[in-house]
This record gives structure tokens, C-alpha cells and sequence, in this order.
């Protein structure tokens, strides 16, 4: 096939180099953008009078046909027309010739690129965000049934003072929050527009930017042209947005193959996302949760990809920033596939409630509160904790938890302690005395699922964080 470059060469590109230089492949998936962005340029030249408004009326009139064959598996790419951009080309002048010739006017594949991958992500970030969203609503439904739940609090994965499921699932509300509003902002600054920039400086026609901008829904459009064709820090930031949200989920998936062990046994994951062994009869397996961690490690992967790829680029663009595609769709495809699966798990898996309240009995997690108790009664707090600290060693010696001792050997640490220690110290006392704003208490994670449910309702409108 001959090039739509072609003037310049004597000699046919190597068919192994058509192959290994081709993005079609993988890039045949911003068709939809591509056409958008063709549309808008065509109409703007028109409307400028670059070129005659009847060659931009057939452009745009057969850029809608290829954009319907395209869609009914009708449109066929070639490898060596390399790129979506010069199928797309290619296709119009087979279709309507001269007036096709005329699409690329002010134009390079270096801003027409740019601009495609940022509509692109554009897109999918509006997918994203809605995945996100039902997310955290997954964990704000689940917290409201659980926030009588207690369960044992950790740090160093060693019992630490008690709190409840549903403040343990707020926790990852905050997260997956978070992973939205920087979604949004990660948006914010892709929607920039970059068509104009040329190839690396500009153009001499009198293109109107702003038009196009407009017409695409961009807000402002890029600054410089050199940057706008050599700029990659959105895909970079997506990528980095991206490995949090998986940072995120891994975290829990975590949690829940934990919990899900006989060990612990705090869940039991619906049969629906388990899987058994080949040989081993009894094993139920929590593989979602473990795909979902070992696929973090592979959205990293694309981010690390990527920065490596873009660290020693001279500007302006270069052809290793055709591999910024691949990886960051790769991100893209997988946290697309795990969020619903993730959500379905937690919504599908059963917690038992009776094994975290024993959990949260044991290790003890009242300890802090037994000093807090003595604080109370007027010790100061470093010689509240020396005195429980011994109250727990005697405790571990007899096998016995703090609430197990009697009032004369509770008086032989302390002489402050009193009848109404047992009351203090009762996992329930633990976990709604700690009432202040963040805390667990049964009142302050009820107004907490209150915000995050206007939080929600507010975003779902639409309206961004
Ligand atoms: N397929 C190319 C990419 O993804 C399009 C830009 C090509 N520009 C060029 N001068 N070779 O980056």
C-alpha cells in the first residue's frame, strides 16, 4: 500500500517494519475520538475558510459513514496504514478523494494524537468514576448494617484497641473518596485541547482553536506547542490515579483473605467468588481477592512503564510515545474489571459478626481504656499505663482478660480502681467513648455514612467532588 507520506521515500517500508511500527493493533480503539476530533477540524477549517465549505460538509458527511461502518464491523484496518488516524484518513480519500486530501490542512498526527488520547481518557475517566462511585456506596452500605458490629482494631497486625466493621469500611469510603476527587482533578487538567499545535510549532493557518476546543468540549486550550504535542503527564497522572485505586482495593482484598482464613474466620466469601482446589477437597479459595492484589502489581507496572518511557524524551514528540497506549489501556482494562468484581464480592460475602466481637475479647484491646479509666480518676496518664501495663502482664501469667479479675486484684494495682471499672472497660464502652469527630463511636460513624450518603447523592447528580 502506498503512504499517505510516501512522496519522500524510493523504496517500500520493510514488511517487518510496517509490523513492528504499526499501532493499529491496539490504537483502533480510539476510532470514536478520532472522527470526533476530524469532525470538529474539518467544520473549523470550513468556517475559516482553509478550506471551501463544501469539501468540509463531504468530509464530515463521510466521516459519519466510516464512523457507522467502522461500528457495524464493516471498516477494515490495515496494518500498514499504521496508525487510526491515517486508517481513518485513508479511508476518507478511497471514499471521497480530493476533499479528503484536504482533512490534514494545519494539522500533524503529533497534536491529532494528543488530542485523540485525551478524549480518550476523557471518556473513560466518565466510566471510571462511575465504577468508583459504586464502590464506595458497596462499603457506606455495608458500614450502616455494621456499626453495632464490634470487631478487633489493629496495628503491626497485633490487636490494638477495638473499633466496628462499619468504621473499619468507612475507612476505604475515605479512600475510594479520595481516588475520585482525584479522578476528577486528573480530568480537569486532561481536558485541555492540544489540535493546532502542529507538529512541534504551530501553524501558519489561521485556525481557530477555540472553535474546536468548544465544539469538543475541552475547556481551554493548550499553552504551547511544543508542549501540547509532547505532553504525556495526563497519562502519567491517570496511571498514577489508577495505582492508588488498585493500592486501595488491594488493601482490603488483603484484609478479606485474611478474614476469610480459619484463623481469623471474620468473612466467609460466597461460593459464587470462590474457587476449590484440584486436589484438595475442603479448600475454598478467596482467588477474586487475590487476582485483584496481583493485579496491582501489574497497574504499577504501567505506571513505572510509562515514566520510564517518557524520562529521556527530547522534545518534541517522539515515537516511543506511541507506547504509552498499551500500558495505560492495560491499567485502564484491569481496574475496570476489578472494581464490579470487588464490589459484587464484598456486597455477596457473609461477615460473621460473633467471631470479630471474640476477637475484639481477646489481645486486650479494653487496655487503653483501663487507663484511660485511672486518667479519669486523676492519675496522670504515664503512670495509668505503667499500672495497667502490669495488670496485663498479670493477666497473660493467669490466662485470664482484665475483666476477668476480681475487684481484689484489680485493687492490688491500683487502689483508684472502683466497682464501675468493668462498665469502663466493656468493648461497647471502648468503642462509643471514642466519640470524637473521626472516631468509631456508633454516633460519630452514623453521621459519618450521613455525609458520604449526600456525598454520594450530590455526585451522582453528576456534580463533581
Ligand atoms: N501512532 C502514533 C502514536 O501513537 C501517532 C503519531 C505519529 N506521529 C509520527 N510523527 N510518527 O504516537
Amino acid at each position: 500500500m502506498a503512504k499517505l507520506w510516501g512522496g519522500r521515500f524510493r523504496k517500500a517500508t520493510d514488511k517487518k517494519v510496517d509490523d513492528f511500527n504499526s499501532s493499529i493493533r491496539f490504537d483502533q480503539r480510539m476510532y470514536r475520538q478520532d472522527i470526533r476530533g476530524s469532525i470538529a477540524h474539518a467544520t473549523m477549517l470550513g468556517r475559516q475558510g482553509i478550506i471551501d465549505k463544501s469539501d468540509a460538509d463531504a468530509i464530515v458527511a463521510e466521516l459519519k459513514n466510516i464512523l457507522k461502518d467502522i461500528e457495524n464491523g464493516k471498516a477494515e484496518f490495515l496494518i500498514d496504514a499504521e496508525d487510526i488516524h491515517m486508517n481513518i484518513e485513508k479511508m476518507l480519500i478511497d471514499r471521497i478523494g480530493d476533499a479528503g486530501k484536504r482533512l490534514h490542512t494545519g494539522r500533524s498526527r503529533n497534536d491529532q494524537v494528543a488530542l485523540d488520547i485525551r478524549m480518550y481518557l476523557i471518556d473513560e475517566m466518565a466510566e471510571l468514576s462511575a465504577m468508583l462511585a459504586e464502590t464506595m456506596a458497596t462499603f457506606v452500605e455495608l458500614a450502616k448494617k455494621h456499626t453495632d458490629t464490634i470487631m478487633p482494631g489493629y496495628t503491626h497486625l497485633q490487636k490494638a484497641q477495638p473499633v466496628t466493621l462499619a468504621h473499619h469500611l468507612m475507612a476505604y469510603y475515605e479512600m475510594f473518596r479520595r481516588d475520585y476527587e482525584r479522578l476528577c482533578q486528573c480530568r480537569a487538567r486532561t481536558n485541555i485541547m492540544p489540535l493546532g499545535s502542529g507538529a512541534l510549532a504551530g501553524t501558519t493557518y489561521p485556525l481557530d482553536r477555540g472553535y474546536v476546543a468548544q465544539m469538543l468540549g475541552f475547556s481551554d486550550v493548550t499553552a504551547n506547542s511544543l508542549d501540547g504535542v509532547s505532553d504525556r503527564d495526563f497519562v502519567i497522572e491517570l496511571a498514577g490515579c489508577l495505582s492508588i485505586i488498585m493500592m486501595h482495593a488491594s488493601r482490603f482484598s488483603e484484609e478479606l483473605i485474611l478474614w476469610s482464613s480459619g484463623e481469623f474466620s471474620f468473612v466467609e466469601m460466597d461460593d459464587a467468588y470462590s474457587t476449590g482446589s484440584s486436589i484438595m477437597p475442603q479448600k475454598k479459595n478467596p482467588d477474586v481477592a487475590e487476582l485483584i492484589r496481583g493485579k496491582t502489581g501489574r497497574v504499577y507496572g504501567d505506571l513505572m512503564g510509562l515514566l520510564t518511557m517518557m524520562k529521556g524524551i527530547p522534545l518534541a514528540y517522539n515515537k516511543d510515545m506511541q507506547e504509552d497506549k498499551e500500558q495505560i489501556f492495560d491499567s485502564i482494562d484491569n481496574v475496570k474489571m476489578c472494581l464490579p468484581v470487588f464490589c459484587d464480592m464484598i456486597r455477596t460475602m457473609k461477615v460473621n459478626t460473633s467471631k470479630m466481637y471474640e476477637g475484639a475479647q481477646g489481645g486486650f484491646t479494653n487496655a487503653t481504656d483501663a487507663a484511660d479509666y485511672l486518667v479519669k480518676k486523676g492519675l496522670p496518664f504515664r503512670d495509668a499505663h505503667s499500672v495497667i501495663g502490669n495488670m496485663v502482664f498479670y493477666c497473660i501469667e493467669n490466662n485470664k482478660a482484665i475483666t476477668d479479675l476480681t475487684m481484689d486484684e484489680m485493687r492490688s494495682f491500683s487502689d483508684m480502681i472502683e466497682e464501675d471499672i468493668y462498665e469502663a472497660v466493656s468493648l461497647e464502652a471502648c468503642v462509643n467513648g471514642r466519640a470524637v469527630t473521626g472516631g468509631p463511636s456508633k454516633l460519630m460513624t452514623q453521621s459519618a455514612i450521613e455525609r458520604a450518603e449526600e456525598y454520594l447523592d450530590k455526585i451522582s447528580n453528576g456534580k463533581d467532588a
